[in-house]
C-alpha cells in the first residue's frame, strides 16, 4: 500500500508555482463536448480527475491527445454516444457535467450517479430541476439520470442555494437553448467564471458570470479555439497554510491574489505577514499564531475546500478556535485522523472547536477525502517525527506533484510502499 511519508519540523521556504485549477478544468473538459471545432486546453493540472475525464470524453467518441503534461487537444466534433459508463461516472464528481453537455449537444444524456469525495449527502436536485425548466424530460432509473429533449428553451431558473455544480451544469446546457436563460442565485466561484469564459471564447453568449445572475443567450453552434485554465485557488491556499504552519516564508507564484482574499485576511488576523503582487502571494509564518473563528461560505467567503487545512493550522494557534462548516455538514470526517496526530478537536454538528498550542506528533493516518488528505500532510509538516498518510488515491485526484513541490520548499516528504 502506498503512503506519503512526512518527517515534520522543517520550515518551508522559497518559491513554488501553482497548477491550473482542478474545479475549473473538470468543468471545462466536459463542456468541450459542446464545441464544434478542435479545442486546445492549456494549464490543465496533471491529476487523476483530469486523466479520467479525458478517458470519459474518448469513451463518448471525442478524440483527445495530451501534447504535453498540461495541454489537451479535444476534438469532440464526432461525439455521438449519449450514455456514460458507470465506472467513468464514479471516477469523479465532475462527471455530472456530462449531463448538461450531452443534453445541449445531442438532446439526450444518460449519466450514472457521480463519484467524488464523500462529504455526506450531495444531492443533484437543482441540476435536474433546472434541466426540466429548460424543457428536458428527466427521470432517474437505477441510479442513472436519463435526460432527453427536443431542443431546449431558454427559461428563468432560480437556485435554492448558489450551487457550483448546478450553476455550471445549467450554464453549459443552456448554451444552445433557444432564446435567453437566466440563472438566479448563481454561484460566483472563480471556476464558474472560468467555464463561462471558456464557453464564450468558443462562441457562447454568457454575461454576468461571477455575479448572482447569469444570462445566457442561446447560439446555434460553438467553434473551436485555445483556452488557458486559471490557477488553482485551493492548491494556492494549501501552500499558504503550509507556509504558515511551519513558520516558513513561501512565495506562491502564478496565482490570482483576488481569489485568495478570505484566506489572506484570516492569516493576517492570526499574525502571519501576507504580501501580494500581480500574480504572487508571500506568506511569512509567526511563532505566536492567534486563535480565530472560521466560517465557510460560498465565494467570496472562506472556501469549504480549505476548511480541513485551516483546522490543521488552528491546532498550532494560541487558544481555542471555532470552525463553522456551512456547505457540507459532514466535512469533519478527518477529525478522528487528526486526533491520532495528537490534535484536540471536538465536533458538534456543523461546529468544530480546535484547541491550540498542540504538540502534534507523527502517526499513521488515512485520507478520508481529497482536502482531508491535504490537511493531514499539512499537519504532518508541523508534527514531531514521521507521519504516514494512507489512501493517497484521494490526494492524487486533486494535487499535481504535491510531494515534489513541497520538497522543493524544504519539506522532508516522499512516497513509500509498505506491506500491510
Ligand atoms: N446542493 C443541493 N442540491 C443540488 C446541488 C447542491 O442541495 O442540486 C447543496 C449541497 O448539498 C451542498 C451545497 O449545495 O450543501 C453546495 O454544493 P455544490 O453544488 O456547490 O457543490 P458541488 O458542485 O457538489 C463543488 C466542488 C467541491 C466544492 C463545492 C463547494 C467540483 C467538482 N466540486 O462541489 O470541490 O467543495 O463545489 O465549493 O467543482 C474539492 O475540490 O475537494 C471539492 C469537494
Amino acid at each position: 500500500m502506498e503512503y506519503i511519508s512526512i518527517k515534520g519540523g522543517n520550515r518551508l521556504c522559497g518559491k513554488v508555482s501553482m497548477s491550473g485549477a482542478k474545479n475549473a478544468s473538470v468543468a471545462i473538459l466536459p463542456a468541450a463536448i459542446t464545441c464544434g471545432g478542435v479545442v486546445v486546453i492549456d494549464n490543465l493540472p496533471q491529476i487523476e480527475d483530469v486523466t479520467n475525464l479525458a478517458k470519459a470524453l474518448e469513451s463518448l467518441g471525442a478524440k483527445c491527445e495530451f501534447t504535453n503534461n498540461n495541454t489537451l487537444v479535444v476534438d469532440a466534433t464526432c461525439v455521438s454516444k449519449h450514455a456514460l459508463d458507470a465506472n467513468m461516472a464514479k471516477s469523479t464528481r465532475a462527471s455530472y457535467y456530462f449531463m448538461g453537455a450531452l443534453l445541449g449537444r445531442l438532446g439526450r444524456a444518460e449519466v450514472p450517479q457521480p463519484g467524488g469525495c464523500d462529504l455526506g449527502v450531495r444531492p443533484i436536485d437543482y441540476h435536474k430541476r433546472g434541466f426540466t425548466t429548460l424543457g428536458a424530460n428527466c427521470t432517474d432509473e437505477h441510479d442513472v439520470v436519463h435526460l432527453s429533449c427536443d431542443g431546449l428553451k431558454g427559461a428563468n431558473i432560480y437556485l435554492d442555494s448558489p450551487s457550483v455544480g448546478a450553476t455550471i451544469n445549467l450554464m453549459i446546457a443552456s448554451v444552445f437553448a433557444e432564446g435567453v436563460t437566466m440563472i438566479e442565485n448563481a454561484a460566483k466561484e472563480p471556476h464558474v467564471v472560468d467555464t463561462a469564459n471558456f464557453l464564450n471564447k468558443m462562441g457562447a453568449k454568457i454575461t454576468g458570470a461571477g455575479t448572482a445572475t447569469i444570462r445566457i443567450r442561446g447560439v446555434k453552434k460553438l467553434g473551436g479555439g485555445e483556452y488557458t485554465v486559471i490557477p488553482d485557488p485551493i492548491e494556492t491556499g494549501t501552500y499558504m497554510i503550509a507556509a504558515a504552519i511551519t513558520g516558513g516564508d513561501v512565495t506562491v507564484e502564478n496565482v490570482i491574489p483576488k481569489h485568495m482574499e478570505s484566506l489572506s485576511s484570516k492569516l493576517r488576523e492570526m499574525g502571519c505577514i501576507v504580501e501580494e503582487g500581480g500574480d504572487w502571494i508571500r506568506v511569512q509564518g509567526n511563532e505566536n499564531l492567534k486563535a480565530c473563528e472560521v466560517k465557510t461560505a460560498y465565494y467570496p467567503g472562506f472556501p469549504t475546500d480549505l476548511q480541513p487545512q485551516m483546522a490543521a493550522l488552528l491546532c498550532k494557534a494560541n487558544g481555542s478556535s471555532i470552525i463553522t462548516e456551512n456547505i457540507f455538514e459532514q466535512r469533519y470526517r478527518y477529525a478522528s485522523e487528526f486526533k491520532r496526530l495528537g490534535a484536540n478537536i471536538k465536533i458538534d454538528g456543523r461546529m468544530a472547536v480546535v484547541k491550540g498550542n498542540c504538540r502534534l506528533k507523527g502517526a499513521t493516518v488515512h485520507a478520508t477525502d481529497l482536502r482531508a488528505g491535504a490537511a493531514l500532510i499539512v499537519a504532518g509538516l508541523a508534527a514531531n517525527g514521521e507521519t504516514l498518510v494512507g489512501n493517497v488515491c484521494h490526494i492524487d485526484r486533486g494535487y499535481e506533484r504535491f510531494e515534489d513541490k513541497l520538497r522543493s520548499l524544504g519539506a522532508d516528504i516522499s512516497r513509500i510502499t509498505k506491506d500491510e
